[in-house]
């Protein structure tokens, strides 16, 4: 269920303003905060990668009304996208698509695709048609940082960089939109998120290729990503408590984020029982992360999921969260 409606008629049209006016707009959708901008105004595009830290060539998506408004960005739009915006949007999915004639590079990286999406969260749809044009917005955290899943996170991450924050509550879903890439021969998944691999082979009736060595360059695929300045590393469940305990015993600090409430009692210790249910766990995540952080441990020891597909983008933030921190062998 999409949440109440937070934020009154008036915030919208101001935020909407902003965005004319080439400020940066912090707003909800149903996946993560995005630090949204005039995506055919060059000058608050640049404003979005300074803000971020974000090199440039790190393309951006652009968030649409609703799909009449992809001819704008992208051309020969195949009949695939047609049929996953019928089943999908408005909803956490983003196409890679060919992109339209005279698209700025700052929104492209450079590259002859485009990615779009018709956000579902009510706050988002509501500036979206106030505004009246495309809204580019990458999540609304600091270059490789994690993401943003409340208000408070965004105004933490940018301060004054962002004009505004639109609030709309905890989101939804909790992790990014899936990608998908319907540029070239075969649809290719780029990014998992909340709607999986399978529904969507079903809904297209093929199989999906995996990000291939000559797909476009996606930043959210380099190695460390999603990260808390904290080490963070992933292990199995009985390690987590062998190690948590050790540290703990020889005065280290530790953070723990587990499925399991089986929390050795021991001071000095933050333990986070998660939900052991995907969704739950996607939603809490970043929260969870950005709490964990904030603990001042010296390590943040993270419980693996289960490697079943319903977990597949859990997985896979949880190994960007972890890549460059230093093995559990190695403590
Ligand atoms: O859920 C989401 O998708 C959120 C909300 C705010 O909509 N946005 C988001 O944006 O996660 P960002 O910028 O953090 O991640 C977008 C990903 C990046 O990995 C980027 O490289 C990829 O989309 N991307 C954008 N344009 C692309 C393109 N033309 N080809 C391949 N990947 C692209
Ligand atoms: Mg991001």
């Amino acid at each position: 269920m999409p949440r109440a409606f937070s934020v009154d008629a008036s915030s919208i049209e101001h935020a909407a303003q902003v965005l004319r006016a080439g400020g940066l707009v912090g707003f909800p959708t149903e996946t993560v905060y995005g630090l949204g901008a005039d995506a055919s105004n060059d000058e608050a595009l640049k404003k979005i990668y300074t803000a971020k830290g974000r090199p440039r060539n790190h393309p951006l998506i652009v968030h649409l009304e609703d799909f009449a408004a992809v001819a704008q960005w992208a051309k020969n739009v195949p009949g695939a996208a047609h049929a996953l915006a019928r089943r999908y949007w408005p909803g956490p999915l983003t196409l890679i698509l060919e992109r339209a004639d005279g698209v700025s590079d700052l929104l492209t990286g450079g590259q002859d695709t485009i990615a779009l999406r018709v956000p579902s969260h009510p706050v988002a749809r509501a500036l979206l048609a106030a505004f009246g044009g495309g809204i580019a917005a990458p999540s609304a955290n600091r270059y490789g940082r994690v993401s943003a899943t409340t208000a408070d996170h965004v105004r933490s991450e940018f301060g004054s960089a962002v004009d505004l924050v639109l609030d709309g509550g905890a989101c939804e879903v909790g992790i990014e939109s899936t990608i998908v890439d319907l540029s070239g021969p075969q649809p290719a998944l780029l990014r998992p998120g909340s709607i999986g691999a399978a529904e969507l082979e079903a809904a297209l009736g093929i199989v999906l290729a995996g990000a291939g060595a000559a797909s476009p360059r996606v930043p959210g695929s380099i190695a460390k990503h999603y990260s808390p300045q904290t080490p963070l590393m992933l292990m199995e469940a009985d390690l987590v408590v062998e190690l948590a305990a050790s540290m703990t015993r020889q005065g280290h600090k530790v953070a723990v984020l587990a499925r399991s409430a089986r929390q050795p009692l021991l001071e000095g210790m933050t333990w986070v029982a998660a939900s052991s249910e995907p969704a739950a766990y996607a939603h809490d995540l970043y929260a969870n992360l950005r709490a964990l952080d904030a603990a001042g441990c010296g390590a943040i020891l993270v419980e693996e999921p289960p490697l079943e597909p319903a977990w597949a983008a859990i997985h896979d933030r949880l190994t960007r969260a972890a890549a460059g921190s230093p093995t559990p062998d190695a403590t």
